[in-house]
């Protein structure tokens, strides 16, 4: 048995530890916001939160990520309204939306970081999730909205 906690719920799976994470969080716990692209960490769409850093599922064997917290799209806010999901929506960031996942996963470890990311700062952390709909103009702006909405609300704490 493999014991993982995500999204705050402890799992326990019976599964080969060599299994990628990617495989447990869809086939297994039926969370399928996130999404197989390449398979062989080139492209992000599979990314994830693990222990708060982003992690391509894909290429993460359970038994690495034993005990630690992993935290999936469907888990980065409880209403889906982190401020992440609430620039990408305001400014449509999707155009298919099957990369966009693996983005915003990104863009909020990013922003944790890198509270007032430049523009350089943004592509150079952002370079790795590709997007075949070419959405990088909007992604670019709509962490630069999110990055302004998280900055405001530590003003406010
Ligand atoms: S599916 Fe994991 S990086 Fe492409
Ligand atoms: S929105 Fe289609 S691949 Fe990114």
């Amino acid at each position: 048995m493999i014991e993982l906690t995500i999204n705050g719920r402890q799992v326990s799976l019976d599964a080969d530890p060599d299994m990628p994470l990617l495989w447990a969080i869809r086939d297994e716990i039926g969370l399928i916001g996130t999404k197989y692209g390449c398979g062989i960490g080139m492209c992000g769409a599979c990314t994830v939160h693990v222990g708060g850093r982003p992690t391509r599922s894909c290429i993460t064997p359970l038994k690495d990520v034993a005990g630690a917290e992993i935290t999936t799209i469907e888990g980065l806010d409880p209403e889906g309204q982190h401020p992440v999901q609430q620039a990408w929506q305001a400014l449509q960031v999707p155009q298919c939306g099957y990369c966009q996942s693996g983005q915003i996963m990104t863009a909020a470890a990013m922003l944790r970081d890198i509270p007032d990311p430049t523009d350089a700062d943004i592509d150079a952390v952002m370079t790795g999730n590709l997007c075949r709909c070419m959405t990088y103009n909007r992604i670019r702006a709509a962490v630069r909205e999110a990055a302004a909405t998280l900055r405001k609300e530590v003003t406010h704490d």
